[in-house]
Order: C-alpha cells, then structure tokens, then sequence
C-alpha cells in the first residue's frame, strides 16, 4: 500500500510539515510505503496548456522534477497534501502541481462526456493546511481543492485544518495536541482501510 505526500510549504519544520510527518510516520509504522516530496525544493514548470496530453499521448509532455510526482500519485493509493493558507489559497508550489494533473484527464470527448479521469477512482485524498485565520475563515479553499481531486479520481477525501496557529504559537504548545493526534488518528484509519479493501 502507497502513500505519497507533497509538502506544499517552503518551511521544511513549519506546522504542515510537522503534521504531514505525522501522517507518514503512522502511515509507515503501519506498514505503507510512504513517498515524500518537497516541492519547494524542486524544479518545475505550470501547465503551458498545450494540449499534447489531450492530442498526442496520456500523461504531460513536459519533462521536468514534477514528472516523477505525476507519475508517483496515478499509482498511490493515498495522497497526501500538505499546504499552508496563503492568500486565500494553497501555496503557489502547490498549485502548480495541481495544474499539471490537467494531464490526467482525458480529452472532453472521450465517453463522450467531459473530464474523465485516467487514474482510477478508489484513490485517498488527505488534505492538511495551515493558516493563522479561525476556522471560520477558507472552509471553501478545503472544498475546492476537494472538489478537483474527486473529478480527477480521489473519490474520499479528508481533512486536517489546523487554524488559530498564529495565537496558539504554531503547533508548538502542548493544546494543539488535538492536531497530532488527528493526523495519526486519519493515518492508522486509512491504512488499515486500504489494507482491507
Ligand atoms: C504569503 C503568505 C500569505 C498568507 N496568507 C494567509 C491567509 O490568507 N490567511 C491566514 O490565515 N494565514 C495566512 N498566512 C499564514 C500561514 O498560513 C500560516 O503561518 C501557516 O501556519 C504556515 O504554515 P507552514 O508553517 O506549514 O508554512 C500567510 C502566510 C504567508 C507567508
């Protein structure tokens, strides 16, 4: 069983970094093969909207550090995202991943029905962010990113947000416990999940 993990945030101990770690070291002690990423350390490009995966072969053309990730999450069966709120948002790095799993989708005439993906639909989602605001704030930013990755074939998805971070001093103080534990908690839950699957 696969988890692959893409650490969206420039801070390598910032606080989805510390919760991603969670997850993967559940995930590892429970005997997933864990595979990590640091985007921000690698060397890619957007989409540059060419069109090749739709007219000429299945996956994206371009060859740069994203290629190995593309390849990595069509054969997971769970993947993990890790991102800070930045503007209202995921972090640029992250995003740029999302824009190239354009090239997981099939051309819009294909079953002749729009946005079909090419990676099978029993896939995991795991979704942690980061932000300063309350959790009243980008509950949408959570459901958007929820909403693509199911149309691309992460029928589950499940969330750890971790808000209030600025006034509770990252996850440095003992009350964010609660977010740990969560993180091991969907971890152990998972695995075993797929394992019986
Ligand atoms: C460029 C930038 C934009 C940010 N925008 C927001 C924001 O819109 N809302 C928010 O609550 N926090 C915002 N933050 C704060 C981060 O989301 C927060 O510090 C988060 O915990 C960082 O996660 P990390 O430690 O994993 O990097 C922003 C931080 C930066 C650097």
């Amino acid at each position: 069983m696969k988890v692959v993990t893409l650490f969206g945030s420039p801070r390598v101990n910032g606080n989805t970094a510390r919760l991603a770690k969670e997850f993967n070291n559940t995930a590892e002690s429970s005997g997933a093969d864990v595979q990590s990423f640091v985007l921000n350390k690698m060397n890619f490009k957007g989409c540059q909207h060419c069109e090749a995966c739709k007219t000429k072969i299945d996956n994206c053309v371009l060859k740069d550090d994203l290629t190995e990730v593309l390849d990595a999450v069509k054969k997971t069966d769970i993947l993990v995202l890790a991102t800070p709120i930045y503007f209202a948002d995921i972090t640029a790095q992250l995003k740029t991943f999302v824009d190239r799993c354009y090239s997981y989708l099939e051309p819009y005439e294909h079953k002749g029905r729009p946005d079909t993906s090419r990676i099978s639909g029993d896939k995991k989602l795991v979704l942690i962010t980061a932000q300063n605001a309350s959790d009243e704030l980008f509950p949408e930013v959570c459901e958007k990113y929820r909403m693509i990755f199911r149309l691309l074939g992460f029928e589950e998805s499940h969330l750890i947000r971790g808000c209030d971070l600025m006034k509770a001093d990252g996850l440095k103080t003992k009350n964010r416990e609660d977010l740990i534990g969560l993180a091991r908690e969907t971890a152990s839950k998972l695995i075993k999940e797929v394992r019986y699957n």
